[in-house]
């Protein structure tokens, strides 16, 4: 049975520049029990679908529905169905980590006993012991992510909806979400996620779909979008500039698909399947060559791979906000420096 079910979702909102095209078209199916992840860039309409979906605002036109409840037409009972956990941590600053679950609970009018049980609990599943007495304000970002997950399980809802749920943590926290959300899921809550790491949905989906422009551009596993770039992806970087079409003809020989030269005129990138026999077989060519290197290796796809070969562009749109693009920017290529050392 599908869980989650939306069919030609649009929206458009208005704006002091003019209209924006939020969602123009949006399909999804997520069955029961499984983890969905929506990934796209800034800007593509992932809020805008759990917002949808989530009842927090009405669609312009289609239909959704949440384990057979029409969205639209009965909003408290999706709310009863369902958790958010939203991109920014809806906690009271002043209350303790254990108030506001307690909180919550009285809100669902779960009643006080139960509440501060369900309160406890989850304090302990979440690992916030140290710091359910203390007021959430002083919380760490990897914290608030955490009581605020813990947030949306206070009911234990049937579905899930996690909008971003690591973006800007650290590694360390980001590991730990992981794992919460692992053990989430293997309980047999239906999961749908967003997020701009293909990284992240590769680990936690059962399935992905990629946003763009409102709409899924392209659905399936993340080694089926993987497949459309290439295994890995192998780089190196050239001593001398004068080289680079000598070099793009031997990366031609050893890679999957044309290769590639970065802005620099000396970075050279190419999609392989088999990353360390292509590798091998590349650096001999390119020594017998006398083609010296800075820099040589492998790298994991990122959601950049996936969206520039889906679209033609790029991910992290050099025209978007300058503090987003250069967050995301840092992030993915941190991401691609510790793939590659792997
Ligand atoms: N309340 C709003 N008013 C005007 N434009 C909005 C509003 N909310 C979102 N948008 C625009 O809709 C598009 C999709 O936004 P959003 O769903 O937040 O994307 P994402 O979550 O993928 O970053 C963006 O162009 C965004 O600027
Ligand atoms: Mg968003």
């Amino acid at each position: 049975m599908a869980m989650i079910e939306a069919s030609g979702l649009t929206k458009t909102y208005r704006s002091k520049s003019g209209p924006v095209h939020a969602l123009t078209g949006f399909d999804l199916t997520v069955p029961e029990g499984t983890v969905k992840a929506l990934l796209g860039p800034n800007g593509a309409g992932k809020t805008t679908v759990v917002k949808m979906l989530t009842t927090l605002e009405v669609p312009d036109s289609g239909t959704a529905h949440i384990a057979g409840i029409d969205v639209v037409a009965d909003p408290q009972a999706t709310r009863r169905t369902i958790g958010v956990s939203g991109q920014y941590a809806a906690v009271d600053e002043n209350l303790t980590g254990f108030e506001n679950l307690d909180m919550i609970g009285r809100l669902y009018h779960l009643g006080a006993k139960v509440s501060r049980e369900r309160a406890r609990e989850l304090i302990d599943v979440f690992d916030l012991s140290a710091a359910g007495d203390r007021p959430v304000k002083g919380f760490s970002g990897g914290m608030r992510r955490r009581i605020d997950l813990a947030g949306a399980l206070v009911t234990n809802p049937r579905v899930l909806f996690l909008d971003e749920p690591t973006t800007g943590l650290d590694p360390r926290s980001r590991l730990a979400l992981w794992d919460i959300i692992t053990s989430l899921v293997a309980g047999g809550t239906t999961v749908l996620l967003t997020t701009q790491y293909l990284e992240e949905a590769d680990r936690l989906a059962d399935d992905i779909a990629v946003i763009d422009g409102g709409r899924v551009i392209a659905e399936g596993t993340a080694d089926h979008l993987k497949a459309q770039v290439g295994g890995h992806r192998l780089v190196v970087a050239l001593v001398d500039e004068a080289r680079a079409d000598q070099a793009l003809e031997v990366l031609r020989r050893h890679g999957d698909a044309e290769p590639t030269l970065g802005s620099d005129g000396r970075q050279v990138e190419v999609a392989v399947t088999d990353g360390p026999t292509a590798l091998q077989r590349t650096l001999a060519d390119l020594g017998a060559a006398g083609i010296e290197l800075h820099d040589a290796g492998m790298r994991r796809p990122t959601l950049d791979d996936v969206f520039l070969q889906l679209t033609g562009r790029k991910a992290v749109d050099e025209d978007d906000d300058p503090d987003t693009a250069s967050i995301a920017t840092g992030k993915t290529s941190r991401t691609s420096k510790k793939e590659a050392r792997r």
